[in-house]
């Protein structure tokens, strides 16, 4: 395995982001011996911070992800702190001065590997300014991971992209969509293709319908500012939900490099069916939550958050309906849901197959048990199979009994992991896992005439209390297709 030696620049080096996902995994990445020991880090943002007060932070951020940790004072000692403002130009110098330093001091081959951790609107100078000074001139490689939000809607994420495009490469840009570092998102594939009895099946003539789940418990935090700006669709549908169909619906890739895996996807991203506006709210529900419990905690509803978000009409919950029109799956619908304050953390999948033409074994006409398959992303790591079967001692002819796999997931929830698994990726030049350019385009294009809709039209919010399992539109989106949500 290869272990990578690299100068990691992170632009927003005081932000939630860094010290929750990042500095924890930068610590397992060398804790378990998985990149060099010649590795340093510069950690960039506006406040006036030491290096001692930085590595302080980046102790504690690592302490508050594991606990007790073992030589956390050798880990920070490779930690170092520039105070920066994007727009002041001798920042860069200063910048490249401190870049060549720790690079002759510690032996990173000239490999640098800067992230953009930070508000986009400065995604393009930052990358522009780059290149401009120099810092891109190298020996080693030069790579750039973003953030999202990656634009707003299809034309700004363009402008952003053609901003960062004029100082890198595609194949330098990695664009993080953590979801794709989460271990059983990887096993989507794993699951399908390696798996006889389910890829035989993996179309509309088996699959009934397709749901994908992605549930939360928090509410908006202290990110109203940017939640509030992007909502719903463009904060999980945009990103993580549509990444999560592309892998069910790709057809297998011929090989599993990354130029093939990725073609796969963008192919299903180009046969989404493009929505007319008004065909918009019989595909799509948005719901914002209202004051309920959740965990047998009493909680308030969005616009009572913060003072700002009294007017609000941002959602923050979407349910839809995505079809996609390919030989494979058409007439098969893949139905989305997340939401905020709902009643449990949990994203699963759940693959409908289609019932058996006559019931023999079940009391009732009405009674539909038919085959599904679970598969748990988080917390619960794994899959599930429900058949239907005979019960020892049991009176009835036939009911549903589950066969269930389980794999040790770390306890907590978005744990480091997936970032730990894409920063490496990225350090050895994998960009499997992170997303085109065009996957990008193309989901804005389908994301874009929903936003329309909803910009131009005034929704009566609160809709759903918090603790629910969203607006009651969202059942009857199903229900209209003769279909539920499988709460299982
Ligand atoms: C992020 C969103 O991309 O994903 C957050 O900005 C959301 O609003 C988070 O909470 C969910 O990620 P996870 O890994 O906790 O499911």
């Amino acid at each position: 395995q290869i272990k990578p030696k690299v100068l990691i620049t992170i632009f927003g080096a005081t932000g939630d982001l860094a010290k929750r996902k990042l500095y924890p995994s930068i610590y397992r990445l060398l804790r378990n011996n998985t990149i060099s020991k010649d590795f340093a880090v510069i950690g960039l943002a506006r406040r006036g911070w030491s290096n001692e007060v930085f590595r302080d932070n980046v102790k504690e951020s690592v302490e508050q992800a594991f606990g007790e940790c073992e030589e956390l004072d050798d880990f920070a000692s490779h930690f170092h702190y520039q105070s920066f403002d994007v727009t002041d130009k001798t920042a860069y110098d200063r910048m490249k001065e401190l870049v060549e330093q720790l690079e002759s001091q510690y032996d990173t081959e000239g490999n640098r590997l800067f992230y953009l951790a930070m508000a986009p609107e400065f995604f393009g100078q930052i990358a522009n300014s780059l290149q401009e000074y120099g810092l891109k001139e190298t020996p080693g490689w030069t790579r750039l991971i973003i953030e999202k939000p990656f634009g707003h809607d299809l034309d700004s994420a363009k402008e952003l992209n053609n901003q960062i495009r004029a100082a890198f490469d595609e194949e330098q840009i990695y664009r993080i969509d953590h979801y794709l570092g989460k271990q059983m998102v990887q096993n989507i594939e794993v699951i399908r293709f390696a798996n006889g009895i389910f890829e035989h099946l993996w179309n509309n003539r088996f699959i009934s319908n397709i749901q994908i789940t992605s549930s939360e418990t928090l509410g908006v935090e202290d990110r109203s500012r940017y939640y509030d700006d992007s909502g719903a669709i463009r904060d999980m549908v945009q990103n993580h939900m549509l990444q999560m169909v592309a892998l069910l619906a790709m057809e297998p890739p011929i090989s599993l490099t990354t130029d093939e895996v990725r073609s796969e996807k963008i192919k299903v991203m180009r046969a989404l069916r493009e929505l007319d506006l008004d065909q918009v709210h019989e595909y799509y529900v948005r719901g914002q939550y209202g004051h309920g419990v959740v965990n047998d905690k009493e909680v308030a509803g969005y616009r009572k958050e913060s003072e700002d978000l009294i007017f609000s009409n941002t959602e923050t919950f979407v349910a839809g309906k995505i079809l996609i029109d390919n030989y494979r799956w058409a007439g098969v619908p893949f139905y989305i849901r997340t939401g905020k304050r709902m009643p449990e953390k949990r994203t699963k999948i759940v693959i409908e197959f289609k019932d058996i033409p006559m019931n023999l074994y079940f009391k009732s006409e009405r009674e539909h048990h038919p085959n599904l398959l679970v598969i748990n992303i988080q917390p619960d790591e794994g899959i599930a199979l429900y058949l239907n079967a005979k019960k020892s001692g049991s009176e009835a002819l036939a009911e549903p009994i589950e066969l269930s796999y389980k794999q040790g997931a770390m306890p907590a929830i978005n744990t480091p992991e997936a970032y730990e698994k894409l920063l490496y990726d990225c350090m050895i030049g994998d960009a499997t896992n992170f997303t085109h350019w065009d996957e990008v385009a193309l989901s804005w294009q389908y994301i874009d005439p929903i936003l329309k809709v909803w910009e131009d039209e005034q929704p009566n919010f609160p809709n759903y209390e918090s603790g629910s399992m969203g607006p009651k539109k969202s059942d009857e989106l199903l229900n209209q297709d003769g279909n539920h949500w499988w709460e299982v």
